[in-house]
């Protein structure tokens, strides 16, 4: 048996230790928000945190991480305490098939947490691990400006007042 904490739930799974933390992820704990790409580290579709530290989900097998806190997509936050990256992604329209997006997020989270206000060249190298074969950086490059902006004036206490937007469900599909 393995233990973690994911979200700030303590979870406890019984798989082998190689195991990768994606499948544990999104086939135990059935948190799909974390999407598969490659399966080699290469796109970042995968990507969570690990005590606050972007990682490749794909690649890490879930031993690795045993007595450690894992932040998904669904654990950043919620539709009444929307994270600010979140209220940009969707203020900027960034996404467009969405299918990389939760990695991007959880990357462009991670950046703002270490650096609250990054240049155009600082956020292109730090999420130039996650790949969008939409095209979605011009956008993605904006709404982490937008983010840091909202972040340095109101923190992370920031509410969707009146929005249809269902976060859960444009992420898990
Ligand atoms: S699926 Fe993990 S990096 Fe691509
Ligand atoms: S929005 Fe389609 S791959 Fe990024």
């Amino acid at each position: 048996m393995i233990e973690f904490r994911v979200n700030g739930n303590v979870q406890q799974v019984d798989v082998e230790g190689d195991t990768p933390l994606l499948w544990v992820l999104r086939d135990v704990i059935a948190l799909t928000g974390t999407k598969f790409g490659c399966g080699m580290g290469l796109c970042g579709a995968c990507t969570v945190q690990l005590n606050g530290q972007p990682i490749r989900a794909c690649i890490t097998p879930v031993s690795a991480i045993t007595g450690q806190e894992i932040t998904t997509i669904e654990g950043l936050g919620s539709i009444k305490d929307i994270h600010p990256v979140q209220q940009a992604w969707i203020d900027e329209n960034v996404p467009q098939c969405g299918y990389c997006q939760s990695g991007q997020i959880m990357s462009a989270s991670a950046l703002l947490a270490q650096n609250p206000n990054p240049s155009d060249d600082e956020i292109k190298q730090y999420m130039s691990g996650n790949i969008c074969r939409c095209g979605t950086y011009p956008r993605i490059q904006k709404a982490i400006k937008r983010a840091a902006k909202s972040l340095q004036t109101t923190g992370f206490a920031v509410h969707i007042q009146e929005s249809n937007f269902d976060l859960a469900t444009e992420v898990q599909s």
